[in-house]
C-alpha cells in the first residue's frame, strides 16, 4: 500500500488539465453493453474505479481494450447477466449495470453494491423505478435478481433526485416499449453527458439537466466513439488546494457553470476568480476568511463530493464556518484526521462547526474514503511541516496521478511504497 509524503507550505502555481469525469465515465461503461457494436470511451482517466468497471464488463464476456487512455468495449460476445460480489462490493456504480443488463438480457443478478463508506446508500429508488418498467425483483442473501419478459415505458416520479437512480432508469428505458417520462430527475452534468452519449448511439432522450427526462424507446443502438465531460470534482479539488496553499492556478476543461457555487464560495473566502471559456484562474493571497455556511444539495447546489475538501480549506481560514451535509449521513469521518493536524472542528449529526486556526501542522493521516482523502491532501499541502497520508487506495479510485499534477504545480509531494 502506498502513501504520500507531503511537506506543506509551498504556494501552487501553474496550469492543470482536468481528467474526464469519474461519475460520467462509470455509467458510460455500463451503457456500452446496450449495443453489440464496439463503443469507444475516449480520454478515460487512469482511476481504479474505471479498471473495476472494465473488469465487470470482462466478466460478462465483453472484450475491453485500452489504447492509451481510449477504451474500446466490444460486448458482441457478452452472455452473462451475473456480477460477482467481489466486484460489486468494490464499486457501488456497478448498480448501473442493473438497467443495462435488463435492457440487454432481460435479467440481472448482482450482489448488493459497495463503494465508499459514507452512509447507508440504499437503492430503493432504483428498484421501485425498475418495477414501474415491468421488472420483477427478488432480494436474497445479499443478491438482487431482476427479470422481465419485456421492458415497458412508464411514468416514474422520483421522491429524491438520485443521480444513480436517474441513470439506471435511463439505461433501462432507452430501449423499452413506448415512452418513459421521469419526473424529479437528478440534474447533474453527468446525467446530461449520459443523455448525449445514448443519443449519439441512436437513443431518443430529451430533458436531461432539467427535472423531467423523456425517453422514447428505440429498437436498437449503434456503436459510438465519445469524449466524456470533464471532472468538476477534480477541478474543484485543485481550486481548493490552491486556495489553501496560496498562489495562482489555471484549471482547464471544466465549464464554470458546472461548479458555480464553489466559485461563489471561493470568492467569499477572498480568492480572485477569473473565467474565460473552459479556463478558470484562481488567485489566493494572504489568510482567507471562512465561509459562513455551506450546505450540500443535489446539483446545482453545493456538491457533497466537495464538502470534505471545503472543510479542509475552512479549517485554517479566519473566523468560523458551519458545514451542513444533507446527502450522506457519515460523510465527516475524515474530521478526526484533520483534528490531528490541530483543526478545531466539532461534528454534531449532519453539521460540522469549524473554528478556523491560524495554521494546521503536519501529522500522520489515514485516508478513509475518496473525497475525505482528497481533503487530507489539501490540508497537508497547506499545513506547516511534513504529513504522511496513508492508504491511497481510496484516492486512486477517483484521481488520476494526483501526485504528479500537484508536483507540477510546485507542491512538495512524494508517493512512497510502504
Ligand atoms: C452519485 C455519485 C457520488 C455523489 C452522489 C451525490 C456516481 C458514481 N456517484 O452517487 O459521487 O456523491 O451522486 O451527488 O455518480 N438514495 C436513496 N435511495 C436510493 C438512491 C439514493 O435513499 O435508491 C439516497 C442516498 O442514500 C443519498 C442520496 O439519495 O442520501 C443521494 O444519492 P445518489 O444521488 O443516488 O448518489 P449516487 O448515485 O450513489
Amino acid at each position: 500500500m502506498d502513501k504520500y509524503m507531503i511537506d506543506g507550505g509551498r504556494r501552487l502555481y501553474g496550469t492543470v488539465k482536468i481528467q474526464s469525469a469519474k461519475n460520467s465515465v462509470l455509467p458510460l461503461f455500463a451503457a456500452s453493453i446496450l449495443t453489440d457494436k464496439p463503443v469507444t470511451i475516449r480520454e478515460t482517466p487512469a482511476i481504479t474505479d474505471a479498471l473495476c468497471m472494465a473488469q465487470i464488463l470482462r466478466e460478462l464476456g465483453a472484450e475491453v481494450r485500452f489504447h492509451g487512455n481510449d477504451v474500446t468495449i466490444d460486448s458482441s460476445n457478452a452472455c452473462s447477466h451475473e456480477i460477482s460480489s467481489a466486484l460489486t462490493k468494490e464499486l457501488r456504480s456497478s448498480v448501473f449495470m442493473l438497467g443495462s443488463l435488463l435492457t440487454r438480457f432481460r435479467r440481472a443478478l448482482i450482489a448488493y453494491p459497495g463503494g465508499c463508506d459514507i452512509g447507508l446508500r440504499p437503492i430503493d429508488l432504483h428498484l421501485n423505478a425498475l418495477k414501474h418498467l415491468g421488472v420483477d425483483i427478488t432480494e436474497r442473501d445479499g443478491y438482487i435478481l431482476c427479470k422481465c419478459d419485456r421492458l415497458r415505458g412508464a411514468e416514474i416520479l422520483l421522491d429524491f433526485p438520485s443521480v444513480g437512480a436517474t441513470e439506471n432508469i435511463m439505461l433501462a428505458a432507452v430501449m423499452a416499449e413506448g415512452r418513459t417520462v421521469l419526473q424529479g430527475a437528478a440534474k447533474e452534468p453527468e446525467i446530461v453527458d449520459l443523455q448525449n452519449f445514448l443519443n449519439a448511439m441512436g437513443a431518443k432522450i430529451a430533458g436531461a439537466g432539467s427535472d423531467v427526462i423523456e425517453i422514447e424507446g428505440v429498437k436498437k443502438l449503434n456503436g459510438v466513439s465519445y469524449k466524456p465531460v470533464k471532472d468538476r470534482i477534480e477541478a474543484g479539488t485543485f481550486l481548493l488546494a490552491c486556495a489553501a496553499c496560496g498562489g495562482e492556478m489555471e484549471v482547464v476543461g471544466v465549464k464554470a457553470d458546472n461548479i458555480g457555487l464553489l466559485l461563489h464560495k471561493l470568492r467569499e473566502n477572498g480568492c480572485k476568480i477569473h473565467i474565460k471559456n473552459d479556463k478558470i484562474r484562481i488567485t489566493s493571497n494572504g489568510r482567507l476568511k471562512c465561509n459562513r455556511r455551506i450546505e450540500t444539495m443535489p446539483f446545482p447546489g453545493f456538491p457533497t463530493d466537495l464538502q470534505a475538501q471545503t472543510t479542509a480549506l475552512n479549517a485554517s481560514c479566519e473566523g468560523g464556518a458551519l458545514i451542513v451535509e444533507n446527502l450522506f449521513e457519515t460523510r465527516f469521518k475524515y474530521v478526526p484526521e484533520l483534528q490531528k493536524m490541530g483543526a478545531d472542528i466539532e461534528v454534531k449529526g449532519r453539521n460540522a462547526f469549524v473554528r478556523g486556526v491560524p495554521k494546521l501542522h503536519g501529522a500522520s493521516l489515514v485516508a478513509g474514503d475518496l473525497r475525505g482523502g482528497a481533503a487530507l491532501v489539501i490540508a497537508a499541502l497547506g499545513a506547516e511541516g511534513v504529513s504522511e497520508v496513508l492508504d491511497l487506495s481510496h484516492i486512486d479510485r477517483g484521481y488520476s496521478d494526483l501526485q504528479g499534477k500537484l508536483k507540477n504545480l510546485g507542491a512538495e509531494i512524494k508517493r512512497v511504497r510502504v
